[in-house]
């Protein structure tokens, strides 16, 4: 194989990109984002509203309880290249760590003003952005999960499911147990913090 002049990050190298990058890019090699597992909570049957802003239900002037944050970012192939039109599939927990899902038996109170579920598509420039709450921790015992927010994102090629945190609760996620099974790949699955309660992640596809 030719020498393309790609610039293959160790760090990249070490997650398991795929080396033999085939095709002309100019952009630098990133890292692939690791995929979670989907959890028992996937909205299946889900048919509500799918819009970006998850803190509000139709016209209502009531807002979903808790803290009001903004995630955004791109989707990229692994080259660095926006991968434009790709499908997210986004769901969480409401403020109290409570799915509007008939699998969620917790105690823990639903949220009437609290949308939980998202289908949005990344522009030409494979930008993305939603509104939400912050998700709560839930669970007990070894079961515990820290804050996180699923994403099942589809691009031309390639779909897997992740999982991404919040950077602040590094002790949360320290002790939860997906998280620990990222290993190497947790840095991959953390927002970054851009203050005023917004947060910037972006997603590496295996294939755009
Ligand atoms: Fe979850």
């Amino acid at each position: 194989m030719p020498n393309h002049g790609y610039i293959i990050s160790r760090r990249a190298f070490t997650a398991g990109a795929i080396a033999s990058a085939a095709g002309a890019s100019h952009a630098l090699a990133q890292t692939i984002t690791t995929p979670s597992p989907i959890g028992p909570f996937f909205p299946a049957h889900y048919r509500g509203e799918t819009d970006a802003d998850l803190t509000r239900i139709g016209m209502s002037a009531e807002r979903a309880q808790g803290q009001v944050i903004e995630v955004m970012g791109r989707v990229l192939d692994r080259h660095g290249n926006p991968v434009s039109g790709a499908r997210l599939d986004i769901w969480q927990a409401n403020h109290f760590g409570k799915y509007a899902h008939p699998q969620d038996t917790s105690d823990l109170p639903l949220d009437p003003n609290f949308q939980g579920f998202a289908r949005i598509n990344t522009g030409a420039d494979g930008s993305w952005k939603l509104t939400t709450i912050k998700p709560g921790a839930y669970g007990d015992g070894g079961g515990q999960r820290t804050p996180h927010i699923h994403m099942d994102v589809s691009g031309s090629s390639a779909r897997n499911i992740y999982q991404m945190y919040f950077p602040e609760e590094a002790e949360a996620n320290a002790r939860d147990g997906l998280y620990r099974r990222l290993g190497n790949g947790a840095p991959t699955s953390l927002a970054n913090a851009l203050g005023d309660y917004r947060y910037s992640w972006d997603i590496v596809l295996i294939e755009g």
